[in-house]
């Protein structure tokens, strides 16, 4: 079971989103026809740029929501393509360039999956990642908790969360591990100015509260949502404007 994803809820915050995403193609040495793979490419806007920020060979979008992809599959550009699959299944070979874009977070084993990545590039090739990693804050913590406590915990059983993201230290010693020969590993803290502490929920019902919705159903989902709010709010104070603080793990490397 994946998650309750809506593309007009998602791009909302497209703005604030798009910071770690320009930090991560900084680091990508372009070369000419890169063959470029977009995973958990989304709604597609992302991949589209790839194609005409790197004037690309061609770009490939993976994803497993069939909403997101309703909306890619609006973008017209002749070099970009969409595949509805899983990452963890959809083969990978021959990629000039791997991209993943707030994606990776939501799947588990990350050693082998990065090891499958590998093989999915060619000598030479270049792996870009960014992962939301905010999970000690409030924002995330306050889901974490309610997600342990009756009703909900009686149909989401032990899982808290469908997302993780490992140390920097453990990426950097797995991109070592793997052979990638170059690396770059950062965690940077991004500060979003929002108009208040409820576009903070707002935020958070369009990317990690998806993952509940997909489990706990509409009526059950609705009231996680509404004690969600009551309490997040009651931590967070009337703010205006709002500070949202993000971390994310920017992972970029070459075999
Ligand atoms: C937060 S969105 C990011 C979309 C896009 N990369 C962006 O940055 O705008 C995460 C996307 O990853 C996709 N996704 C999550 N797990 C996946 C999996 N195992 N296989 C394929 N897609 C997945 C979701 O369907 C969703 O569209």
């Amino acid at each position: 079971m994946g998650n309750a994803w809506d593309p007009e809820r998602y791009l909302k915050f497209r703005a604030e989103r798009r910071k770690p995403y320009e930090e991560l193609m900084a680091l990508v040495r372009p070369s000419a026809g890169m063959r470029i793979a977009d995973l958990g490419c989304g709604p597609g806007e992302l991949t589209v740029d790839l194609a005409k920020r790197f004037d690309a060979g061609s770009v490939v979008g993976v994803d497993h929501s069939a909403e997101m992809l309703a909306r890619a599959a609006a973008e017209d550009d002749p070099r970009v393509s969409f595949a509805c699959a899983d990452i963890a299944e959809h083969p990978l070979h021959g990629f000039d360039l791997i991209v993943s874009n707030a994606a990776l977070h939501w799947l588990p084993e990350h050693p082998a999956l990065f090891a499958r990545l590998r093989d999915g590039l060619v000598e030479g090739g270049q792996l870009a990642v960014q992962m939301p990693n905010n999970f000690a804050q409030p924002t995330h913590t306050t889901a974490f908790t309610l997600a342990g406590e009756s009703p909900f915990a009686e149909v989401l059983g032990e899982a808290r969360s469908g997302a993780a993201v490992e140390t920097a230290e453990r990426y950097a010693v797995l991109l070592h591990t793997l052979g990638f020969r170059e690396q770059v590993v950062r965690e940077p803290v991004y500060l979003h100015e929002l108009p208040n502490a409820a576009a903070a929920v707002e935020w958070v019902k369009g990317s990690l509260l998806t993952w509940y919705e997909a489990r706990l159903g509409p009526e059950l989902h609705a009231e996680f949502v509404r004690r969600y709010e009551r309490r997040l709010l009651d931590t967070l104070g009337p703010a205006e404007p709002f500070p949202l603080t993000y971390r994310r793990m920017i992972l970029w490397a070459r075999r």
